[in-house]
Formats: C-alpha cells, structure tokens, sequence
C-alpha cells in the first residue's frame, strides 16, 4: 500500500536495507522500500519527505554496480546516504571514492568534528562527541564533493559528511543497526531535523490509510483471501473485510497438510469470533495426489502454490454468480516483507535467498491480481496492527506456519502415513513448549519427520524406525534465528512422548543450527 509524506529508502542491496525502513517506522513516519532502480516517478508518486539510499555489498567502481537516477539528488528532497550510498553520492557529485588502506567491519569510533565557526550537524545535534559505530565497508571517501563539509571521522576515514545547503547527508556507518549508540537518535535527527517530518504514523494510521487505499482500488469488485488463520493472512482479511465488506470471500483450503486439528479449530474461530465470512474447501486428495512421488522441496513449493491457485480460481468461478461476487479480480494475501526479499529478486539487487514463499509460490498466469496490503511489514509489526483491530490473542501470538505446510517438514515424499506422524509428533512439541510456558517466548517450535532409519529397542523388541527433528528457534523476523537452549527436562519430555506415543518413530534429535547459515525450516 502507498502511503504519500513518508521517507523511501532506496535499496543498493544491503543486508540492513530493511531494518532501515523499520526503524523509521519506529519514529511513526512511514517508510517503504524502493529497488535503486525505481524511475524518478515511481519515487515522486509517494511524495516523500526524505530519502534514505541504502548499504550495499558493492564498491561503486564495480562493474555493474548498483545505481539510481542521479536526478533523485535534484528532487529538492532531503537525502541520507548510508556505507555505498554515502559513495555512490561522493562519486556521483564529483569526489574520490578509493579503496581503503584498511577496511572496516564491526565496531569503531566516530569522532564528531565542527569546524570552530560552523554550525553543529543537524545529524548529530543534542549527541556526544565521540560514539561507538558500527562500520562494513571495504571503500572510502579520499575527496568530498565540492559543497561538502566532513562532519564526522574515524581514526581510518571521513564516517560523515553533508551539504545542508542542498539537504544531502550522508554517513559511512550503520545508524540503523542496535551496535551504534545513539543510531536511532541520529536517524530521529534525519527524519525530523532535517526532513522536518511529522510522526502521524501509527497503527492507527497504517489502518485507516489501507482500508481507503483498498477501497479505492477494489471498491468496484470482488476480492477472495486466501485465509489460514495465521496473524498475517487473518489481519490482512480483517482490513480488506473493512474496506469492501461482503464483496470479499474467505476461502481456507484444507491441503491436508496443517497441523492436528487445525481445519477445524481455525474455522471455527474465524466464523464464531471474528464473524469473518469463510468458507472452508477440503482439497487433502488434491493436494496429495500432485505431490505423490515428489520430492524435490521446490517442486513441492511449486505444485502447491499451482494446487492452491487452481482452487482459488474454482471457488471464484462458483462465487461469480452471486450478486455481490459479481467480478472477483483481486486474491488477498498475508504476505510480509521479509518474504518479499527472500523470494523475489528486488531488480536493484537483494540477492535472491529462496524461491519460496507465498510471493514465489505462484504460477505467472495468475487469473487475478494481488492485494498484499501487509508487504511492507515485519511480522511484530503485523502483530501491533492485528491488536489494534482487536484480533483475539491466540491469532496474535501464533507461530507462522508455512504456506506449504507439513510438506516442507517432512523430507522426501508426502504420504498420508507419514503426515499422520508428523502431525503427532508436532502436536506433541507445541504442547510440551506451552507447558513449559515457552510458546510464545520463542519465535517457532515444530518436528520435521527425517527419511532417516535407525535401530532401537522398545520393551524386548527390536525396533527400526524413523527420525524426527525438534526445532525450536528464536528470531525477531525470521531473517536470522537461534536455536533455543531448551532446558533438558523440557527436551527430555518430548522425546520420551514422541516415540513413546508417535508409531514408527525411534529417535529424537534438536536441531542446532542457526540461521544463517542453517534456514528455520528444512526445506
Ligand atoms: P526459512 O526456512 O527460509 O523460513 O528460514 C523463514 C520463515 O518463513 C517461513 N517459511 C515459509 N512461509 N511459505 C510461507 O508462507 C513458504 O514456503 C515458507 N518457507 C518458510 C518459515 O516458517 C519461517 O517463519
């Protein structure tokens, strides 16, 4: 959704890129992000009042780096450069940028210079004179751009510079991440020093402005959502249902592949609770029957994501005919910015991670168009909207739960068998996780059924059967996880229930892998 009189960071491909856009949020002023290469239009409809351009994994000499339409440092709009795109604007306006003599990742010290009779930064008004900052650049500024000032070094390198006459600043540090002190003061002083920015942003705000946005766009027409009663689907059904009331239909697909007794008990909670119109498919022996013989994980993806559009468009097709459904143009999705990134490459260029989620998952020729109205957010974010709609707790502090569903924690093929055991096993690890009072303590708690056969011995018998992988991580939006360190009591339990009541299983094993290099999920 587009919301006018915010601040666009432009993305050169940096790792913090997103967590640029979220701490402006933070401050309640609205921010998306753009690939670098968004045209100067593209840019100008969203009329913001300051522009961030964003790190990146590039050195502006690079073949093929990066770059934007120079003409966004002539839209008179206030611009922060930060690591590549502080150079970029250094070469761009006629400094030197070379490589450093010594680079610098993680931790250094930046010195805040003035000169005797110039004015204080506005970037750093009301801070210390010396901070500790975090760096990751290989490249550095020799020779500013005729009009620049330094305003800031470290002991290697000018860390901060700034034309105030043309509103341009730029820094060679990360403002944005929690290792620089006094980062999100800094960007507080970008946003409302400098862009003179009002912070009217809020939850509030976010819902008002969609629910209008989407009345604009689909007002005229149906929608349908795919809902699964997860915080992010359900939110997003919840505002379209605010904006177009019964033209939109809910349709949650049972794949055959959720978790125990979730058809059901979801069904039920969005009908009584949330007086949601829904209407539940059950497609398990579609669902299976493409994925028989399948293995391969994105295939599965791809099979799934082909299943769940066919369904869709069945469904929309049946509606057509009722009054209200009269053209159902648009299918309404939960999708969230960290998938975003991970599926698609943004054509500016945040490396391609998967090709996975909702996003990745569906076919070219879709018959509708998408209304994602949550792409810019971040999970916890989702959950302060879906609390100030006044969704019941339990929908808020769900673990996400793949669109694939058990399909991608259960390696190799999918049979009904083995989905069954799954489902026991996983049913078990979130009901040990409850007790322990952990659930919504940590970020997923799950099993994956491993093709994996060992030996064992229950009462006087010899036993040969298969494995499965507890996975408990913390993470604050699934870009990067931690394993949890479970207490072993906790683990304990849930092993001796798994293969105590779970048939087929021997072994229990915790996973261990963080993410990176590891992913949350195993597929
Ligand atoms: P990974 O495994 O990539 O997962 O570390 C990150 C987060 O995304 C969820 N996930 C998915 N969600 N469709 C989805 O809707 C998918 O195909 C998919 N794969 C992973 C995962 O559960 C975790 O929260």
């Amino acid at each position: 959704m587009t919301e006018r009189g915010g601040v666009v960071v432009l993305d050169f491909g940096g790792q913090y890129t997103q967590l640029i856009a979220r701490r402006i949020r933070e401050q309640q002023v609205f921010s998306s992000i753009l690939p670098c290469t968004a045209p100067l239009e593209e840019i100008r409809k969203l009329e913001p009042v300051g522009m961030v351009l964003s790190g990146g994994p590039s050195s502006v000499y690079d073949a093929g780096a990066p770059v934007c339409d120079p003409q966004v440092l002539q839209l008179g709009v206030p611009v922060l450069g930060i690591c590549y795109g502080m150079q970029w604007i250094a070469k761009q306006l006629g400094g030197k940028v070379e490589k450093a003599e010594r680079r610098e990742y993680g931790p250094a010290r930046l010195e805040v210079q003035n000169g005797a009779s110039e004015p204080d930064s506005a970037l750093f008004s009301g801070l210390p004179k010396s901070l500790r900052i975090w760096s990751s650049h290989g490249d550095n500024v020799l020779a500013l751009p005729a009009g620049f000032r330094a305003t800031g070094r470290t002991e290697n390198a000018v860390a901060a510079t700034e034309d105030s006459q043309r509103k341009i600043y730029a820094v060679q540090f990360h403002p944005e991440v929690k290792h620089t002190e006094r980062g999100r003061d800094i960007l507080r002083n970008f946003l409302f020093q400098v862009c003179g920015a009002t912070p009217t942003w809020s939850g509030a705000a976010f819902i008002h402005e969609t629910v209008e946005a989407i009345r604009r766009k689909a007002g005229a027409c149906g929608a349908i959502c795919a809902l699964s009663g997860g915080v992010d689907s359900t939110v997003a059904a919840v505002l379209v249902h605010r904006a177009i009331g019964d033209q939109l239909t809910n349709v949650f697909v049972n794949t055959g592949l959720l978790r125990k007794n979730e058809f059901v008990q979801t069904l039920e909670m969005l009908r009584e609770r949330l007086r949601l119109n829904v209407i539940g498919v059950d497609a398990t022996e579609r669902f299976l029957t493409q994925l028989k013989g399948v293995e391969d994980p994105e295939e599965k993806r791809r099979r799934i994501g082909r299943e769940f559009i066919a369904v869709f468009a069945e469904k929309a097709r049946e509606l057509q005919g009722e009054a209200a459904h009269e053209k159902i143009k648009y299918l309404v999705q939960g999708t969230l910015y960290p998938d975003v990134i991970e599926s698609v490459s943004v054509k500016g260029p945040s490396a391609t991670i998967k090709t996975h989620h909702n996003v990745g998952g569906l076919p070219e020729n879709m018959p509708f168009q998408l209304i994602e109205p949550l792409r810019d957010l971040f999970k916890d974010e989702v959950r302060r909207i879906g609390r100030e709609l006044g969704l019941p707790e339990e929908i808020l502090v769900k673990h996400p739960f793949p669109g694939p569903g058990l399909a991608v924690r259960l390696l190799g093929e999918v049979t009904h068998e083995d989905l069954e055991r799954l489902r026991e096993a996983d049913a078990i690890v979130v009901e040990e996780i409850r007790r322990a009072g952990l659930y919504e303590k940590v970020w997923q708690a799950f099993a994956v059924l491993l093709p994996v056969r060992s030996v064992g011995v229950m009462g006087d018998f010899r036993t040969y059967g298969k494995t499965v992988g507890v996975r408990v991580v913390e993470s604050d939006d699934a870009m990067t996880a931690d394993w949890v360190r479970l207490p072993p009591e906790v683990l304990e339990r849930i092993s001796t229930r798994i293969v105590n009541e779970v048939a087929g299983v021997t072994r229990v094993v915790y996973d261990i892998s963080s993410k990176p290099p590891g992913t949350i999920e195993w597929e």
